[in-house]
């Protein structure tokens, strides 16, 4: 459930016109629901309620201060990915105690600056990263807080390009591996070992590839116990997936109940790392029509946002649902709609029974909330967006629209031309 519905013809996020937002802020823009994604955060959180967890939401989902603040106010931590996400979110207030560090490439100048920070952990992602981190951290005269990221090799059940606990994938130490990097950890001079940590995918629609890898690091777990390593947290990634079109994801209290029930015998501290479920149905792009045409087989409507406004339906081929911010098409048409882009790949939507925008026409591509604008680009020399926050009947730009002049700073003609 999110709070971008219809009041007669006209869309509004929660208490504000996405015509009003337009009006002010210009299309396209990405439109934000405050109350939404307190109550995604808050359905997660009570999901847990009774267990010791700590929500650490993914940074790379959507990486606007405004929604890094709005998680943080309400007692979350931070996944990062990057020392540019770690900056994100301190900037944002974030208690560095509640900061775990995933990914493959930790550059060196990264792994300083997350120890001169005091994040909690680190989710190593190989061998040699671990010894990497351990000479860092002897050097600065600190122990690094670590996991190891343990490939389960479990199935997901979503995309190839968001699948990444399968044994072929670059991420994490493999299961056969992970004692023994353990075992090697428990001797380095610069490592502290504090959890054990997985993510095997994204958009994930079940709660059993959950399930099963939980029960392949219990195995690990117990064989730890036994080598005198008793890791505190367990870390159980993101992943979680929501409704785009007819998807039946499980609600975060079901989810909730059957990793309770997995793990409550280990006695540990949970983090979770979600970022699409916080935020994917909190936000929405806006885009205008600029034309249409129609050709003898196919419809076209070309809008003034593209595939580098919102990039997933042309790398994942997904789906965004679209609706008109006002109701007053003469019905439905099949047709692509499209971007400004030099591509083919340009679309939102492909082939879709959508309605019968007009030129001037305002439209919104909803479940935006997560890897769009995070995942938007300048290509074409087209600005990126602007972001916009609502809360209640008022609303605030949260990123100002980029400028052209911005896009060339820091662009040099050298002396040579
Ligand atoms: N933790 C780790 C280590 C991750 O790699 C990810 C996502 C998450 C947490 C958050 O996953 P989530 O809860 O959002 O599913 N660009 C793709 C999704 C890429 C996901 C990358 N990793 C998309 O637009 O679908």
């Amino acid at each position: 459930m999110h709070h971008f519905q219809y009041k007669g013809n006209e869309l509004y996020a929660e208490d504000v016109a996405i015509r009003d937002i337009v009006a002010k802020v210009g299309s396209p823009v990405y439109v934000y629901s405050q109350a939404t994604l307190e109550r995604h955060f808050r359905a997660f959180d009570e999901a847990f309620a009774g267990t010791p967890h700590t929500i650490c939401y993914s940074v790379k989902a959507n990486s606007n201060m405004a929604v890094l603040k709005n998680f943080i106010k309400l007692g979350g931590g931070v996944d990062i990915v990057s020392g540019g996400e770690l900056y994100r979110a301190l900037k944002a207030g974030v208690d560095p105690r509640k900061v775990v560090y995933s990914g493959v490439g930790k550059r060196d100048d990264e792994i300083e600056y997350a120890l001169t920070t005091g994040i909690l952990m680190f989710n190593v992602e190989s061998e040699q990263e671990l010894t990497r981190i351990s000479e860092i951290a002897s050097r600065m005269g600190k122990k690094a807080g670590i996991a190891i990221r343990v490939n389960p090799d479990v199935d997901p059940q979503t995309h190839p390009y968001i699948t990444t606990g399968l044994k072929n994938a670059k991420f994490g130490i493999t299961i056969e591996r992970a004692i023994e990097e353990y075992r090697r950890a428990k001797a380095l001079p610069g490592i502290e070992i504090l959890g054990i940590d997985c993510h095997i995918g994204s958009q994930l629609t079940k709660v059993t590839p959950f399930v099963d890898s939980i029960k392949k690091l219990k195995k690990v777990i117990a064989t730890l116990r036994e080598m005198g390593i008793d890791p505190k947290y367990l870390d159980l990634g993101g992943g979680l997936g929501i409704t785009y079109n007819q998807e039946e994801p499980p609600l975060p209290a079901d989810y909730g109940k059957e990793i309770v029930a997995e793990t409550k015998e280990l006695g540990m501290h949970l983090v979770f790392e979600p970022g699409r479920n916080l935020v994917g149905n909190a936000g929405i792009l806006v885009a205008k029509c600029l034309y249409t045409k129609q050709r003898d087989e196919k419809n076209f409507i070309m809008i003034d946002a593209g595939m580098n406004d919102l990039a997933r339906p042309a790398l994942y081929g997904s789906f965004h649902g679209v609706q008109p911010v006002v109701k007053d098409q003469d019905g439905l048409i099949v047709a692509d709609i499209v971007g400004p882009i030099c591509e083919s790949g340009d679309f939102l939507v492909k082939d879709r029974e959508v309605p019968m925008f007009k030129q001037g026409d305002l439209m919104a591509f909803m479940s935006a909330g997560a890897y769009g604008f995070a995942m938007s680009s300048s290509y074409n020399s087209r600005p990126r967006v602007a972001e916009v926050m609502v809360k209640g009947s008022a609303f605030e730009v949260v990123r100002e629209r980029e400028t052209v002049e911005e896009l060339i700073k820091g662009e040099r003609v050298p002396s040579f031309l």
